[in-house]
């Protein structure tokens, strides 16, 4: 059982590298673990923390065969994407890695060898779909058809997105390939399967009991109930055989050393997670350090922190793998996190309902720590939770700057005013309107052990994965601190008892001084602001938290007396309603680029009308429109950033222009004369002011000029020099 663990070993789930990540992400399997190993470096403990891009899988390759591009172009995108975005939010990863390295691949097939060796695998022949147009194995999102369970008719063969079921290709009721849209034909194949009944008796024990091998398992203490009654749900209903390879054309190849291995890869079920080890193998490598006590050692604490979706695999899938294997640690937790809502309703990637993270970042550059806040804040620790900007605006605007920054902004300005922003002397027999102990009075002392006591319990929260408890504390510490300037005021009390003022403003510069340090895992750029502002060295997250305890129960200050201060900076500022009715319009609006490719899938199912493309003949003059008439026709340069056919309707392409102040959706009867593959990036001129038209149930807000040529094959009209993207054409 683990007490006390020697090192953890922390993960968050490695994303798909096939779309750009939401706040959905963010405080489901990122900011939770950020969290988490930022309080136990503070605590001095020997942590590593893993991610990396997840850049196999279906997803990415049908992405890109829609795109026209390689799945290495998908995932370099999107993997180089995710790093800035995570570095930006400061998510302080030891490593992240990615799935595509040759240590993965490695390390992936290393693993299914040993364990096909040991005989852990079952080999079974069964009939699959087929797209004989293509040539392929339709797996994953290869197929789509209506869901069994709800009705949706554009579910996946791994899931549907509407009722969130994992299925099977065999599963779909009419089903399709999403490659040509043909309907497949059986074929038998062969794959390995984990037989995972046979572990069923045993993930009971682990997962509902704690216990491994007899013995507590569960760390610190016990798991969300959630994550219990989601594996309880799925074992009571009967655990099956998983097919651990697919028939695909991008992944982990199946060991040659295998008869039969030639055109399989391994599902990701033996790739994500494995992703896990070979990044700790290349971090080991980076810093000279061994990777397998992090994975072997018993006095190791794997914890994964991931969202909702993905409990099953790592609380009864990845476990039976591990266990197969033999020789490597179980997850001691997984935290799970649910499902945050945005306004109301479900994020989704397809209707654009999202809050993208690229985006805020952008929009709200320098303004990390606001959205750290709101998202742990907004947890959806044990239940689904919501976000919506008016509360964001309203946490900033009432908690970040009326609180936190009021405090800390009140504390250096009376320090300077007073003292010339030195740390004043205190008495310690003084007696002032307190805030902790008593209301009514009570000694410096006294005040020190209850924050001590607050912190205390921060860290409880902390340890127990109750993040939100433990961020209201930290903002309950804040709160003190301008209790203690409003109930002594000490601008008043300044010219009568400037003792007692001393003693105020020394304590209330040691509680700026501890929420420089308590803050840390919740918002690190401002902590480093506060550091900087105190003129104490930068945290480093090594340990400075378990000091801070120690001079807090020892009495000890934690800014000594005469320490001469910098001058104050901004923390946090204002956000009005303009900026947030921005946000609010981007809800649902046609996204600047197209986010995943059920966008591509859902447009296509929209589909209802023709629109035929007007045949060349050999035109005669029109009649004559005045320069009043042609002068009202708004003619724009546009650049076209996604191109895709239109189902049924051989002519149409769907394209979306980038016009530079706005992007656009234009259907366009050109399909005959390009491949949408080749005129991604392609200059036009485009009719700006056409009244909108649905064409196939698809709004076209424009019309691209084109130049008819022989045999009614096309040309695009565009300008000599690349002008900026809606630059006026006349
Ligand atoms: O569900 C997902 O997002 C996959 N990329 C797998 C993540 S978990 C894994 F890393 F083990
Ligand atoms: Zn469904």
């Amino acid at each position: 059982m683990i007490l006390n663990p020697e090192r953890y070993l922390v993960t968050s789930a490695l994303p798909y590298a096939n779309g750009p990540l939401h706040i959905g992400h963010l405080c489901g399997a990122y900011i939770p673990a950020d969290i988490y190993v930022r309080f136990l470096r503070l605590m001095g403990k020997d942590v590593v923390y893993i991610c990396g891009s997840d850049e196999h899988g279906a997803a990415i390759t049908v992405r890109a065969k829609k795109e026209g591009i390689t799945p290495q172009e998908i995932i370099d995108k999107y993997h180089h994407m995710f790093v800035e975005a995570f570095s930006k939010l400061g998510i302080s990863f030891d490593i992240y890695h990615r799935t595509s390295a040759d240590i993965h691949h490695e390390t992936a097939k290393e693993f299914f060898l040993d364990l096909y060796r040991k005989g852990e695998f079952t080999e079974e022949e069964s009939e699959q779909y087929f797209d004989e147009k293509a040539h392929q194995f339709l797996a994953d999102r290869y197929i789509m058809g209506t869901c069994p369970k709800c009705g949706f008719d554009h579910a996946y063969g791994d899931q549907c997105e509407k009722c969130g079921s994992t299925l099977s290709p065999m599963e779909l009721i009419n089903p399709i390939s999403t490659l040509t849209n043909e309907k497949p034909v059986l074929r038998k194949t062969t794959h390995w399967y984990l037989p995972l009944d046979k572990y069923e008796g045993w993930l009971r024990e682990y997962i509902l009991d704690g216990k491994l091998d007899g013995e507590e398992h569960h760390y610190p203490d016990t798991w969300k109930n959630h994550v219990i009654g989601q594996c309880k749900s799925w074992l009571d209903s009967g655990l099956q055989p998983r097919a651990m390879t697919r028939d695909l054309d991008w992944g982990v190849d199946v060991p040659i050393e295998i008869p039969g291995a030639e055109g399989k890869k391994l599902y990701v079920w033996m790739d994500a997670p494995i992703g896990y080890i070979s990044a700790t193998k290349q971090w080991a490598l980076d810093h000279g350090k061994d990777w397998k006590p992090y994975w072997q050692d018993k006095d190791t604490a794997l914890i994964h922190f991931i969202g909702k979706d993905n409990i099953v695999f790592h609380c009864l899938i990845f476990p039976a793998i591990l266990k197969a294997k033999g020789d490597y640690n179980l997850p001691v937790n997984v935290p799970a996190n649910q499902f945050m809502n945005l306004e109301g309703d479900k994020i989704s990637t397809s209707r654009n309902w999202a809050v993208w993270v690229n985006e805020y970042l952008e929009d709200f550059a320098g303004r990390e720590d606001e959205l750290r806040y709101n998202m742990i804040k907004n947890m959806p620790e044990l239940k689904d939770s919501e976000f919506t900007w008016k509360n964001f605006q309203d946490s900033n605007n009432n908690e970040l700057v009326n609180n936190l920054a009021n405090f800390v902004n009140r504390v250096f300005v009376l320090t300077q005013k007073f003292y010339k922003g030195q740390v004043p002397a205190f008495d310690e027999d003084a007696t002032f309107e307190g805030v902790w102990e008593t209301e009514l009075g009570g000694f410096f002392e006294t005040e020190m052990i209850g924050l001590h006591d607050d912190i205390q319990d921060l860290n409880e929260y902390l340890r127990s994965f109750d993040f939100r408890s433990a961020l209201r504390t930290v903002m309950e510490i804040s709160t003190k601190g301008n209790q203690l300037l409003q109930f002594n005021e000490p601008w008043k009390l300044q010219k009568e008892d400037p003792e007692t003022v001393d003693v105020i403003m020394n304590l209330a510069l040691q509680i700026v001084a501890a929420l420089s340090v308590i803050i840390r895992p919740f918002m690190p750029f401002t902590s480093d602001k506060m550091r900087k502002m105190l003129n104490l060295p930068a945290i480093k997250e090594n340990g400075e938290l378990l000091e801070l305890l120690e001079a807090l129960s020892l009495g000890e200050s934690l800014i000594e007396v005469g320490h001469q201060l910098n001058e104050p900076a901004h923390l946090f500022s204002k956000i009005d309603d303009d900026l947030i009715k921005q946000q609010k319009d981007k809800l649902g609006a046609v996204p600047v680029v197209q986010k995943t490719e059920e966008i591509l899938q859902h447009a296509v199912a929209d589909v209802q009308t023709e629109y035929v493309a007007k045949e060349q003949t050999h035109p005669s003059v029109k009649e004559p429109v005045s320069y009043e008439a042609f002068a009202k026709m708004d003619l724009r340069t546009a650049v076209i950033l996604t191109a895709e056919k239109v189902e049924k309707a051989d002519k149409l392409l769907k394209l979306t222009l980038d016009l530079g102040f706005e992007t656009r959706t234009v259907v366009s009867g050109i399909a005959e004369s390009f491949d949408p593959r080749d005129i991604i990036g392609q200059e036009v001129v485009v009719l700006l002011n056409l009244e909108p038209r649905k064409i196939r149930g698809i709004e076209s807000n424009g019309m691209i000029l084109m130049a008819s040529g022989e045999n009614g094959k096309m040309s695009f009209v565009s300008p000599q020099k690349a002008w900026k993207s809606g630059s006026i054409v006349s």
